[in-house]
């Protein structure tokens, strides 16, 4: 099928390099020129494993294509996807200019009939505004532009996976020739037997809010329970465990430790938070669980504290600085808060990051960054890990432990073993789990 994306963000492009690798022919334009250079050279803008060779892959082949014209673009597509930004106004709602100006250029340059695909995150109600955009700029046969909602659930780091093999396919659409539409584009992954679910627009839109939602209060709910554990001496990883033999409950996303970040949930919730107030439905869980994770960045300062006493002169390395391993994504990340707390106590903070130190240092630029996790740990204080990126699995800790003026170790992801911890020598504090000295 011949299919546009409007926005080569991260949903977009990958939206563009997996629909161009099940076959179709997929053009991707942006607003930003340079980007499409970019692009057209094969070159991934962002680190994302496996996309940068799939969209050469594309490019060869010749499935996939950018221009920057948006009127080529779009002018022969059956489907069109809005895959732009949607970031945050100043209240926490979700800005939706963004989604107005593609559904604009998708309705003055389309070829009806066709469908306009909502895959950004966008707040239940959008899609009727898209449909009267769409009717507004073709006011002859707008009809025949259709709005689709189609939700991505696609996790950085894991998102050519999560797009190739997703667990889910949702469409919500109100006419038999939408639904019919997106079910020929996903055939080759209907075929290999993924869950379909197909619903009214209104409910694809919210479900994808309610899903992360829903994920983000797990993480708070561990959280929340890992501040007890501290206070009663017992041990958050083996309460969720056993929260996790329950299948009612399930065992992912109740892991501990320094919050969620990224770009997904800390925006989604205040965009779902500020839904359900505009609809009426006041809605305190959601402001909830952001108030626990915030508390999360605070109990580590805390552990800090109480191992250091005055942060002043002290040096402090961060281990780990994207939102979550896998990704050079620093957008809401725990560590900067981090980074920003002890620094306001006066603390010098040291990061290293396998794939985001570049990112980090224009997010905060007074951040030292160390090119290597020994360097970082040389003539530290106390060293904390704040995402668990896998080669920090092969460290060693000897080495480490000799290098750090003292050797205190936060663990803001569970990541070590408690009794290794011991056995090297280190005063350890993990996350909702008894203290090793
Ligand atoms: C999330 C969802 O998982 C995707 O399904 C969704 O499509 C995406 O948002 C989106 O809306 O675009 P993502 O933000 O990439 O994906 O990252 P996650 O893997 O969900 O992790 C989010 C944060 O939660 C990370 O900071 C991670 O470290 C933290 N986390 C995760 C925990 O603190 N504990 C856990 O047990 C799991």
């Amino acid at each position: 099928m011949r299919v546009t994306v409007i926005g080569t963000g991260h949903v977009g492009l990958v939206t563009c390099a997996t629909l161009a690798e099940l076959g179709h022919r997929v053009v991707g334009t942006d607003s930003n020129p340079e980007r499409i250079d970019l692009l057209r050279r094969g070159a991934a803008p962002f680190f994302e494993p496996g996309l940068e060779s799939l969209v050469s892959k594309g490019i060869d082949t010749g499935g996939l294509s950018f221009t920057s014209d948006s009127a080529e673009a779009v002018r022969d597509a059956e489907v069109i996807f809005i895959c732009v930004g949607t970031p945050p106004r100043a209240s926490g709602e979700a800005s939706l200019v963004a989604v107005e100006k593609a559904a604009a250029q998708a309705a003055a340059h389309a070829t009806p009939p066709c469908v306009v695909v909502e895959k950004s995150t966008v707040p239940a109600g959008t899609a009727v505004r898209v449909g009267r955009t769409l009717r507004r700029v073709r006011p002859d046969d707008g009809h025949d532009l259709e709005v689709v909602s189609n939700p991505e659930f696609l996790r950085e780091g894991k998102a050519v996976r999560d797009s190739l093999e997703p667990d889910r396919v949702l469409v919500g659409a109100e006419s038999p020739r939408a639904f019919a539409t997106m079910r020929r584009l996903y055939s080759p992954l209907i075929d290999k037997g993924c869950t379909w679910i197909e619903t009214d627009i209104a409910t694809a839109e919210l479900a994808k809010h309610a899903c992360n939602a829903f994920l983000a209060l797990k993480i708070s709910y561990a959280n929340a329970l890992a501040r007890l554990c501290e206070r009663s001496g017992a041990d958050v990883v083996a309460v969720a465990n056993v929260m996790g033999a329950d299948a009612r409950i399930g065992p992912h996303f109740l892991g501990a430790g320094l919050g969620y970040g990224g770009y997904c949930f800390p925006k989604d919730l205040q965009a779902f938070e500020r839904l359900a107030s505009r609809l009426g439905y006041d809605f305190p869980l959601l402001k909830e669980i952001a108030r626990i994770n915030d508390e999360a960045v605070e109990a580590a300062a805390d552990k800090i504290i109480d191992a250091l006493w005055n942060l002043e002169d002290k040096r402090i390395a961060l281990l780990g600085l994207s939102f979550k391993p896998g990704t050079d994504d620093v957008r809401f990340a725990p560590s900067l808060a981090l980074a920003r707390r002890l620094a306001e106590e006066g603390a010098a903070v040291v990061g290293y990051d396998p794939h985001a130190q570049a990112e980090a240092k224009a997010e905060m630029p007074e951040l030292e960054i160390a090119p290597d996790p020994y360097e970082a740990a040389t003539g530290s204080d106390c060293l904390v890990l704040c995402s668990e990126w896998e080669q920090f699995r092969s460290l060693d800790l000897a080495r480490i432990k000799g290098l750090m003026n003292y050797p205190v170790l936060v663990d803001g992801r569970n990541f070590f073993d408690p009794q290794e911890m011991r056995a090297a020598g280190f005063t350890y504090y993990p996350t909702g789990r008894p203290r090793v000295d």
